[in-house]
């Protein structure tokens, strides 16, 4: 399968680890929030506020459409990207599904360190409150992560090795 999607929530390491790994295989790499970006020249917190975010799953599935176009590549995907509309059976249907996992404590570790202002959904929140966030999400997200062809729970080095092995098995 030389498509590759990378699916998870909010700072699971989707655009760290597709950089890699695309480098490994000789893939182009494709972040689909940076896509979204460049396109609309605003960034995804300016359509947030500005459009809402029932626009912004439109617009985000409109560039699924368009960057499952490409070959020998590896998409980041947005973390709510694979739970509106068919956007999960679309990408199990356009390539191979790698869901990123990890624990609503792990991701609120790795998320309380990042910049808020570029996640409109965790912005303004915090310790316990973002922990509770995450996990209520998480158990709502984790219906469609799940229908990932794969998933992946190791560090960023275990992963893209992991990734890359079961790509060149196939
Ligand atoms: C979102 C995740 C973000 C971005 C938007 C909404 C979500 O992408 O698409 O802020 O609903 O989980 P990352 O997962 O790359 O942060």
């Amino acid at each position: 399968m030389n498509r590759i999607f990378l699916i998870g929530y909010m700072g699971s390491g989707k655009s760290t680890i597709g950089k890699l790994l695309a480098e490994k295989l000789g893939y182009s790499f494709i972040d689909m929030d940076t896509h979204i970006e460049e396109k609309h020249f605003k960034t995804v917190s300016q359509i947030f506020a500005e459009k809402g975010e029932t626009e912004f799953r439109l617009l985000e599935q409109q560039c699924l459409h368009e960057v499952a176009e490409f070959e020998n590549v590896v998409i980041s995907t947005g973390g709510g990207a694979p739970c509106f509309f068919d956007n999960m059976h679309y990408m199990n249907t356009h390539g191979l599904t790698i869901y990123l996992k990890f624990t609503a404590a792990e991701l609120a570790k790795r998320l309380e360190a990042s910049q808020a202002n570029k996640r409109p959904l965790l912005a303004n929140l915090k310790g316990r409150e973002l922990q509770q966030f995450i996990a209520h999400g998480l158990s709502k997200r984790e219906l469609f992560y799940k229908q990932a062809s794969h998933s992946f729970s190791g560090d960023v080095g275990e992963t893209v090795v992991g990734i890359y092995k079961l790509i060149s098995n196939q």
